[in-house]
């Protein structure tokens, strides 16, 4: 590794955007499906990774729900997040939003408390054996109605107590924010923190349209806000989260190259921008590999990449006492570490 690289791994950091279904791995998958009985098209962990070569958005998608079909029981729910957990801990991610997509599940007639309980044992154990501290999300999928939206989050609030965020993902096009707005409301009188996947694959508009009449509090990607200056200005000046992830947005063709991102771009506009890995099991790498390969592609400096880690503790939902303690760290490691 170079000397950037392990600054970047150093690093103590939080990740913001991270779907506890984007972690699973090709083995896992296979191990899970047979012993669940699940027929999945790839005989192995071999032919899986083969696959995961996408044309954009859908494609993956496809093939991301068709994996998650393997997970049925609280013990596949439970493995799923402590090896992510496992994964981020080594990777000195001090604290975790984690996104999850019930739609997915119940659809399969897996109930809410099995993939409740699964997931909070692992974060649960997290917390204790890890020093790891998470928050969870649960995200509405936006290819499915708002009514069928409404219908899960109804079940959620009998789980109130686990759930800190409600947020917005699956196919961008064709399913604008607005599309959820009573939802989103509702969220919000219920005292959910908000954000939604926009401008990934779709304009600067649909990052207007989420946080306008959404109301979220943090946009998950919003690449696409450098096409509109006035949009810039505003998120610069209320330093409103983008959560980018530049290895997906590589693998899923939202920009030709890594050289081709425009996070330096975001950064240099003053832009609260963090780095994080979206779904890792498919695109590459956990989030030092994002950090590391951006870093590499982009010629970013050592200010850039604690920039990114201090943004990452101050976009999160944690109190402010626990934020300044995990920024007083990041301090000490650059103290420890000059670069
Ligand atoms: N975008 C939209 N939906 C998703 C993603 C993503 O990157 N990952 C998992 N669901
Ligand atoms: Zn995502």
């Amino acid at each position: 590794m170079t000397t950037l690289e392990n600054f970047a791994a150093g690093m103590p950091k939080a990740e913001l955007h991270l779907h506890i279904e984007g972690t699973l791995e090709p083995e896992m998958m296979i191990a899970i499906g047979q012993r669940n009985g699940v027929e999945l098209p790839w005989p192995n962990a071999r032919a899986a990774r083969k696959a995961y070569d996408f044309r954009d958005l859908q494609s993956f998608l496809d093939i991301y729900y068709r994996a998650t079909s393997v997970l049925l029981l609280e013990q596949d729910f439970y493995e799923l997040t402590i090896a992510y957990l496992r994964k981020a801990a080594s990777q000195n991610v001090r604290h975790t939003e984690i996104f999850f997509d019930p739609q997915t599940h119940l659809a399969r007639g897996v109930s809410f408390e099995t993939i409740l309980r699964g997931i909070e044992l692992a974060l649960e154990e997290a917390h204790r054996t890890l020093k790891v501290s998470t928050k969870l999300i649960m995200c509405i999928l936006r290819h499915l109605s708002e009514e069928e939206g409404l219908d899960v989050f109804r079940q959620a609030l009998s789980w109130r107590r686990w759930i800190n965020g409600i947020g917005l993902d699956s196919s961008e096009h064709g399913n604008p924010p607005s599309k959820f707005r009573n939802l989103f409301e509702r969220a919000r009188a219920e005292g959910f923190f908000t954000v939604a996947h926009a401008g990934e694959e779709g304009n600067a508009s649909c990052i207007r349209e989420a946080l306008a009449i959404l109301g979220v509090s943090r946009i998950d990607h919003g690449v696409h806000c450098m096409e509109d200056e006035k949009l810039v200005a505003m998120l610069a000046e209320k330093q409103i989260p983008l959560t980018v992830c530049p290895l997906s947005n590589v693998r899923l063709k939202v920009f030709a190259s890594m050289q081709d991102h425009n996070l330096k771009q975001m950064l240099r506009r003053g832009l609260c921008v963090t780095v994080n890995s979206d779904d890792p099991a498919y695109f590459g790498g956990y989030v030092n590999e994002n950090y590391s390969q951006a870093a590499l592609a982009l010629a970013l400096e050592g200010n850039d990449l604690v920039r990114l880690a201090r943004n990452s503790f101050n976009a999160s939902w944690i109190s402010t006492v626990q934020k300044a303690l995990y920024l007083q760290e990041l301090d000490r490691y650059c103290k420890d570490n000059p670069f």
